[in-house]
């Protein structure tokens, strides 16, 4: 059989101690819709996700990030990566479809680092209610209806106070990744920046030994349009008192940022435009010392993410 690939980002699923906070803000701040309602779990997406929901939230009794879901480029990719798991010793679980709403067969597991992922290929793809339908027949809802109205979920960023080397590893060597601009330090890979579309990063590992604990998740990111788009979004933001940090511009990446956290859940989110795509077979893994990432590679112009209490928060994955 052919070895088994990810096709793409799927979905985060965020446990919150403050779900109507938590609500508030992804709904009515950020701008996302909500697909369904069940069991008192919310599936949401931005206005131009199509697969039936890129974010979940449900209420519990401490915050943090359940799972994060990949789905797949075919349905045979599932098993395949079940079995290359396996190979691996890695403990896999499968849930059959419908386990999570939308979501077809899935298996999760552990990355080295502890945070669960989950693969699955079958998708529901709803239609938006009528009244929030667009006319576009390559768009789900109307653009823009709500909030800073981001157009797609993007990437995630994940921290790990292990060793990241081994998480480097199985991210790249079993499930696929394809390394695109990555920090050097004297042990290996500080930080990375992943990729299995033409995007620089679909996940982002940053080792850092101080954490709170094993496997945290720095930010859940999506997608907005334009660089203005990102300029409308601060102020929104600010009228509602709600703190950011940006706007500003990554050298990795290249992409204009904003960083602002959850006040339900802690979690947070950075909203994302610009950036470069990456179109080349034989791409070459950019290398940045520490001092590059401090002086150009976090933060290229603008507000700087650097030293400000409000980034070092991380919310917990298990
Ligand atoms: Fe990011």
């Amino acid at each position: 059989m052919a070895k088994p690939e990810i096709a793409k980002l799927g979905h985060a699923a965020l446990v919150s101690t403050d779900l109507e906070k938590s609500l508030w803000f992804f709904k009515e701040i950020v701008g996302l819709e909500e697909t369904a309602a069940i069991d008192g779990v919310h599936y949401l997406r931005a206005w131009g996700d199509f697969q039936h929901h890129t974010l979940s939230i449900e209420q519990g009794d401490s915050s943090y990030v359940k799972r994060i879901g990949w789905r797949t480029k075919t349905n045979d990719c599932v098993l395949g990566f079940k079995e290359l798991l396996q190979q691996a010793e890695v403990v896999v679980e499968e849930f059959p479809k419908g386990t999570t709403p939308g979501i077809g067969d899935a298996v999760r597991f552990q990355l080295p680092s502890g945070h669960t992922f989950e693969l699955y290929y079958d998708v529901e793809k709803p239609d938006a209610a009528s009244e929030y339908k667009s006319i576009l027949k390559n768009q789900v809802y109307k653009a823009h209806r709500k909030g800073t109205s981001p157009r797609r979920f993007d990437h995630v960023n994940i921290h790990t106070s292990t060793n990241a080397n081994y998480t480097f590893d199985f991210l790249l060597d079993t499930l696929g990744f394809n390394l695109r601009e990555y920090v050097k330090g004297e042990e290996g890979i500080l930080a990375g920046w992943m990729s299995v579309t033409s995007l620089v990063h679909d996940v982002a590992l940053v080792q850092k030994p101080t954490l709170p604990s094993k496997a945290r998740v720095h930010h859940i990111s999506y997608w907005l349009d334009n660089s203005q788009d990102i300029l409308r979004a601060a102020d929104i933001l600010r009228e509602q008192g709600i703190p950011f940090i940006g706007p500003g511009k990554h050298g990795i990446s290249q992409a204009i940022y904003l960083y602002v956290i959850d006040p339900g859940s802690g979690c947070r989110v950075e909203l994302f435009s610009g950036g470069y795509l990456i179109f080349e077979p034989d791409w070459e893994p950019i290398e940045w010392t520490r001092d590059e990432q401090l002086t150009v590679g976090n933060t290229y112009w603008g507000d700087s993410v650097q030293d400000k209490e409000l980034n070092n928060i991380t919310i917990e994955a298990r």
